[in-house]
């Protein structure tokens, strides 16, 4: 800690306000007094000012509005399979003024049964990732980036391109301060849409970085993860996941 008499006039009285002294003999201790005042103090930041009721009711009647449009999207690559195989879509649900964004892969079978995101077994690895960092589903909005069971495989080009378009006015209408992509394919959509330098890079090394980006509403982080169902097949990845996660209390 510098001495008051090193410091300019202006900073001087700072000079031992809120101080946290690091000891050698204590260190472990006094970091984790210094962490903990950190953390406390970027908890209480919203990640984005609450809108005003009408602005939430507009919200929510826009996002009605693209439910009712999903429903009706007979054109869509996946609608036959999901009329056949009695299956709903997955617009998303949570919080329609939320801060933070979760943008999966595509609903699974379960979720499409369910018409809810993330109610399977990497629903259960999602929620558990939320609750390590304190945040409720109800805070947060999750959506996939297609958003019809597409069968057991892996979403089409042509499939994200139709949907891509609902995803992006979700995220207008929402207007989170942080995506999240969940998984390469979000992942990749969102940094390719945006033009990010690094939208060429694997997901394993962009897991849990924060990229700045500007949208039409403000600036924004977004800030890939692996996709949770990784755990599910090569559990060592839970640590991987929960240290990404970490990331994200900067913004909760
Ligand atoms: N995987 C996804 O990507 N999304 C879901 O909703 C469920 C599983």
């Amino acid at each position: 800690m510098p001495a008051p008499s090193e410091l300019p006039d202006s900073l001087a009285p700072l000079a031992r306000r809120n101080a946290i002294e690091l000891s050698h003999t204590r260190f472990g201790y006094d970091v984790d007094q210094i962490v903990a005042v950190i953390r406390a103090n970027l908890s209480a930041r919203p990640v984005k000012p609450t809108a005003d009721a009408p602005a939430i009711k507009r919200k929510i009647d826009a996002i009605n509005g693209l439910r009712a449009a999903l429903i009706n999207a007979t054109d869509s690559p996946l609608y036959a399979y999901r009329v056949a195989n009695k299956l709903m879509p997955v617009l998303g649900n949570g919080d329609p003024d939320a801060g933070i964004i979760f943008i999966g892969e595509s609903p699974g079978k379960t979720e499409a049964a369910e018409g809810r995101p993330f109610v399977g077994a990497s629903g259960k690895v999602l929620d558990e990732l939320l609750d390590g960092i304190r945040l409720k589903r109800a805070d947060v909005f999750i959506t996939n980036l297609v958003l019809d069971h597409p069968g057991s495989r892996e979403p089409l080009p042509e499939e994200i391109a139709f949907y891509a378009p609902y995803v992006d006015r979700l995220i207008e209408v929402i207007a989170p301060k942080v995506i999240v992509p969940l998984g390469r394919f979000a992942a990749h959509y969102l940094l390719k849409k945006h033009d990010l330098p690094e939208k060429g890079r694997a997901i394993s090394a962009l897991h849990g970085t924060m990229l700045p980006a500007t949208l039409a509403y403000g600036d924004i982080h977004i800030v890939p993860m692996l996709h949770p169902a990784v755990v599910l097949y090569q559990s060592s990845q839970r640590e991987t996941l929960k240290r990404g996660f970490e990331t994200l209390r900067t913004f909760v």
